[in-house]
């Protein structure tokens, strides 16, 4: 099969610089051991391809399987023979017709547009490995799935998978700005611009396209949230043609192109007055806009709007709401097939604290709640996983269980703005996984969150998930090695809810580090331990923050007290905590469905997690785990910090078991790591100790 474009054959080599193992991410292919090759490689001589038409994707997909088999075997697959081995792989797309043999019809049924079947197939006298799809997308999928079972060691003799994505929807959010930074990135800068202007070399962006695909991820947009003065423009024609290079570079990995705008571009970039969404002369320049839009990009995704939130114009100004904002680019967008994603991150920002009464975590939800019903049906609101940011500890957002008649996704964020900035590891897939299984009772039990976002649960159209990226220009692309475990992870959950924190971990272990069980092991229980060691050091019990303002890294436990982001803690020398009950406090608690909300609502059934999330306790309050609130605050602290240390210990057990350069980077990260995170213990113990006055009762040194 030819493919008309560019084929990266490896991924080791940047302006022909050696960019290393880490670079290469899960799409290493490191030599099998001879016996387990050996056994592949009976499979994997020739690869027939099935499709109806050629395609850019199919084409990539027998690229990725040519160059990934022939890493791991040491053997190149010839591609496109006609089945003449005993033992062949097959890939299919298409035309039903040609999947016969391979599955049944009513698998075939269930597939849709993204699954794929993997499946051995025994003829007489032969056999082969189908990797089927409907569509050409399917078939790309299943390759990726085929790699990764050659990856981490899987028996091809007897193959069985039938897979779709749970998600519709599984978009990578960039924050990237033009000028070439990325905000709340820390891996580098942006691998798409640099100094106002669209990089020229692409091959970085192919690399990336190739990983989001490897993960199954199928949009991204390319702009932060905040779109300043220059990203306001990517919507006219002098920046339309480099927008369209970018999104044939992502198309033909399956991936979607969406932007994000900024609300006021009328104003900014179309000479009106006025951004008021119900203005017949601004609904005239997003129709025109978008019209340019698909004239460059014909399969593009829509825009993704960050409105009246922090600074950012929005309806409000004109006396309009949400709805009005969204429906009117949705309806410029609608005779496109458009998707409009409007985030529900709005609050208050600008609130004194002094004022008791104003709670930021109710804030989305008294926003949107009472608009549930009202947004076109090719708007999705994109609400954050949590009421507040992104904390290492929130409750999960009420909006999920209570937007019934609105598209919705969730968003989560794999940058590490406050869990370490990828400088601590902090593998955030546990996180994740409560996050989807959140029971929100919406409609009984079962009702999780995984199931709300993907629309299953209200019967929308349209929904998934989206992410706000950890990559950079970094040659390891996440700055922390250890953090791809997060990308990946993100990728793989977006795709199955329902896999489990050990498997992923597991899996990522393998892919990136290989089959050493000592390595596999030991990695799989750094990553699975460091949310809870990071949550340890950190800010206790859910109350969040304690971080120094503006960049969020380090401890500061009175940084955002006395600020205007609506971020307390309400330590005084009796107690800490902030009142969301009903009775006493914000009402916050009232937003959940009443099961929910009783077990927050009451403190002997709020989970001792979140307990200062819901409830202003005195500092001798009993925890459900025996202990006092202080007594809880200085042990996790000690422990965390020492925990720190034993990961530290745990990465140097691995010396000489990975390659040089990977073993030095991660480990300087995790000597940071330890030496910070006695920092966040000593700052956090010693402004407990002088709030309180109650010593610890081990004595252990607070300063
Ligand atoms: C956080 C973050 C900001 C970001 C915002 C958002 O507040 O600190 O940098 O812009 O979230 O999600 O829009």
């Amino acid at each position: 099969m030819k493919n008309n474009n560019k084929i990266i054959l490896n991924s080791t080599s940047r302006n022909g610089e050696n960019v290393g193992e880490a670079h290469k991410a899960w799409l290493r292919y490191p030599p099998l051991d001879p016996n387990q090759a050996k056994e592949y490689a009976s499979w994997c001589g020739e690869i027939v391809v099935i499709a109806s038409e050629p395609s850019p994707m199919i084409a990539n997909a027998c690229e990725e399987l040519v160059n990934g088999i022939g890493s791991m075997l040491g053997t190149t697959p010839r591609v496109g023979g006609s089945g003449n081995l005993p033992r062949y792989l097959r890939i299919a797309a298409g035309d039903l017709a040609e999947l016969q043999g391979a599955v049944e019809t009513a698998e075939l049924e269930e597939l849709g547009e993204e699954g794929y079947v993997l499946k051995t197939v025994r003829e007489p006298g032969r056999a082969y490995i189908a990797i089927a799809g409907r569509t050409d997308r399917g078939a790309f999928y299943g390759a990726f799935h085929f790699l990764r079972l050659m990856q981490s060691g899987h028996s091809l003799d007897d193959l069985r998978v039938i897979e779709r994505p749970a998600a519709k929807l599984r978009m990578i959010n960039q924050w990237d700005n033009m000028d070439g930074s990325i905000e709340r990135g820390y891996a580098g800068r942006s691998i798409f611009y640099r100094k106002g202007k669209f990089v020229t070399d692409r091959k970085r962006i192919r690399d990336y396209a190739r990983m989001m695909a490897a993960v199954g991820l199928n949009a991204i947009t390319i702009n932060n949230v905040n779109v300043h003065e220059t990203e306001t423009n990517l919507i006219t024609p002098e920046l339309l043609p480099s927008v369209a290079a970018m999104a044939d570079i992502f198309r033909d990995y399956g991936v979607r192109l969406y932007l994000s705008v900024n609300f006021a571009s009328p104003i900014s970039c179309g000479g009106l007055t006025t951004a008021d969404p119900l203005d017949p002369e601004v609904r005239r320049f997003w129709a025109d806009r978008v019209a340019d839009v698909y004239r460059h990009v014909p399969d593009f995704g829509g825009f993704l709007v960050k409105a009246d939130s922090e600074f950012r114009p929005g309806p409000f100004t004109y006396g309009r709401d949400h709805a009005d904002g969204a429906n009117m680019l949705a309806e410029a967008l609608r005779p496109y097939g458009g998707i409009l994603i409007w985030r529900c991150f709005v609050y208050d920002c600008l609130q004194d604290w002094r004022d008791r009464k104003t709670d930021r975590a109710r804030a989305a939800y008294d926003h949107f709640r009472p608009l549930d019903g009202k947004f076109a049906d090719n708007v999705i609101l994109q609400i954050k996983n949590g009421p507040i940011d992104f904390q290492i500890r929130e409750p999960t957002s009420p909006l999920f269980g209570g937007m019934q008649h609105t598209n919705q996704v969730l968003e989560l964020q794999i940058t590490q703005e406050y869990t370490g900035q990828q400088k601590h590891l902090c593998f955030l897939v546990p996180q994740w996984k409560e996050i989807l299984d959140f029971d929100t009772y919406a409609r009984g039990e079962g009702s999780t969150v995984s199931k709300a976002a993907t629309g299953e649960l209200f019967g929308r159209q349209l929904g998934g998930i989206a992410a706000v990226s950890n990559i950079g220009d970094d040659l390891n692309w996440t700055g922390h090695l250890l953090a791809q475990a997060n990308y990946y992870g993100y990728g793989r959950l977006a795709w199955r809810p329902e896999l489990t924190a050990e498997e992923i971990a597991d899996e990522w272990a393998r892919i990136t580090f290989g089959h050493d069980p000592v390595v596999v092991t030991t990695i799989r229980r750094m990553l699975l331990d460091s949310w809870n060691i990071y949550e340890n050091y950190t800010s206790p019990l859910g109350v969040g923050w304690m971080v120094n303002p503006g960049h969020h890294y380090g401890p500061n436990v009175d940084g955002y007290e006395y600020s205007k982001w609506g971020t307390y803690h309400y330590a005084d020398c009796h107690g800490i905590g902030v009142d969301r009950t009903v009775k006493t406090g914000t009402g916050y608690t009232g937003q959940y469905h009443d099961k929910v909300a009783a077990r927050f609502d009451a403190i002997e059934s709020c989970p001792d997690e979140l307990l200062l999330f819901f409830h202003h306790v005195p500092y001798t309050h009993l925890l459900k785990s025996g202990k006092t609130v202080i007594q809880h605050i200085y042990d996790t602290h000690f422990e965390g910090a020492e925990q720190a240390d034993t990961q530290v210990d745990a990465w140097r057990g691995l010396q000489g078991r990975i390659d040089s350069d990977r073993y030095a980077s991660v480990l300087d990260r995790l000597q940071e790591q330890s030496m910070h995170a006695k920092e966040w213990r000593d700052v956090v113990n010693t402004y407990f100790l002088r709030k309180s006055g109650i010593a610890d009762e081990q004595g252990r040194t607070i300063y």
